[in-house]
């Protein structure tokens, strides 16, 4: 009888023949480390928070009369209501760690180069939504700070002469945040992100398989240089197998993911979920200290550092473009960065200035 429904459906849909040369056959560079395991780590991240979210929707009342009470009854009457709210705290701070990992790593790697330009111009547009994500599911609960961080974030468009009111109005609904800024964000992190993201996620995979994985540039691959025209995985023939060889690092490093999350949940409960968050939102009354997430950190100390809020939002802009064209302004064919010193120390004065100025808007 099983074997009778496994050929109806083998015949119709193919699946043998889809496991034994998508996943057996497929074959990952031999010399593939753990880093490459990343991206992966991104999409069950995201998973997490596709489905947590949803559990947190079933409650969840978005108006700005009940929005605060409602998450104050998922933590504490929804019975599990608490683990789905902590876990999409918990994980989307966990996320944007994994996704800059994911990006430092292919930028390490010389992994964005040709012909994988349109790979890292998905990946960065997702960078963007995912940011997105986080800052519009921040107003969510309202809470003071929900309320206040999204007033200054909202505020920044307005350096910006002739567009800049109207850009913030149209994000706000009015002058102020209110009840409308609200509906706005819920709209745009339940239904217009979700199937943004899922598209460019499925491109991104898409691209990633029809290359084929790059060949990490340090150890030994075994491999000789091939035009680039062509699946580039046919390449990797003395390459590991995708599945089990990788598909088992994949899962130990969602695995630690998973460790990380509920480590954080269990003993840091507090980390991601400061004093401000559980004060319901008064428009009337401004708390001293409000900060971004740590992630916003960096960007936000630069504007304070800037005299000019327009200059300051304007070379933000166009770090943010050098960024997201990197692969076609970086031609050198050379894609190990230790043979690259130029390359090499901008990289890491870049992440020294990022982290010195995380820390210096935290305490600041
Ligand atoms: C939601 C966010 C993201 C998800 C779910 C995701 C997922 C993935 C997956 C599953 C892979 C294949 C395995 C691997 O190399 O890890 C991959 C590769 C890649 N990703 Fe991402 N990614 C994300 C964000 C980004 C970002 C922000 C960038 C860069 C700006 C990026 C650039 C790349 C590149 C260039 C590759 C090809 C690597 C290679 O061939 O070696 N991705 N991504």
């Amino acid at each position: 009888m099983w074997n009778k429904i496994k050929s109806w459906v083998e015949i119709r849909i193919g699946l043998d023949d889809f496991v034994r040369t998508q996943l057996k056959e497929y074959r990952v560079p031999r010399n593939i480390n753990i880093f490459y395991t990343l991206g992966f780590v991104a999409l069950a991240a995201y998973l997490i928070q596709a489905v947590s979210g949803f559990f947190l929707l079933l409650y969840y009342v978005p108006h700005s009369e009940h929005a605060f009470r409602s998450v104050q009854d998922i933590m504490n009457k929804v019975p599990y209501g608490w683990f789905f709210r902590m876990m999409h705290v918990v994980g989307s701070n966990l996320m944007v760690a994994v996704v800059f990992l994911h990006m430092f790593s292919v930028f390490f790697m010389g992994s964005y180069k040709k012909p994988r330009e349109m790979t890292w111009l998905a990946g960065a547009f997702m960078m963007f939504i995912v940011l997105t994500f986080c800052l519009s599911g921040y107003l969510l609960p309202w809470s003071q700070l929900s309320y206040w961080a999204t007033t200054i974030v909202t505020t920044m468009p307005t350096a910006f002469p002739y567009v800049g009111d109207f850009a913030a109005g149209v994000l706000r609904g009015g002058e102020h945040v209110s009840g409308i800024t609200l509906n706005r964000f819920f709209a745009l992190h339940v239904a217009l992100l979700p199937p943004f993201v899922v598209s460019l996620i499925g491109f991104h995979i898409f691209l990633v398989r029809r290359i084929g994985i790059s060949t990490p540039p340090f150890g030994e691959s075994g491999e000789e240089k091939r035009p680039w025209t062509g699946y580039r995985h046919e390449s990797h023939l003395k390459g590991h197998p995708f599945y089990p060889y990788f598909v088992q690092k994949e899962m130990l490093m969602a695995m630690a993911y998973f460790a990380i999350m509920f480590f954080i949940i269990g003993f840091m409960p507090a980390l991601f979920l400061p004093e401000d968050t559980n004060t319901p939102a008064d428009p009337m009354k401004t708390p001293a200290h409000i900060k971004p997430e740590w992630y916003f950190l960096a960007p936000y100390q630069m504007l304070k550092l800037v005299p000019n809020k327009f200059l300051g939002i304007s070379l933000q802009m166009i770090l943010a473009g050098i960024f997201l064209i990197w692969p076609f302004l970086d031609k050198k064919e050379e894609d190990n960065i230790t043979k690259r010193p130029l390359l090499r120390v901008t990289f890491f004065i870049v992440l020294i200035v990022w982290i010195v100025l995380t820390i210096w808007g935290k305490y600041s």
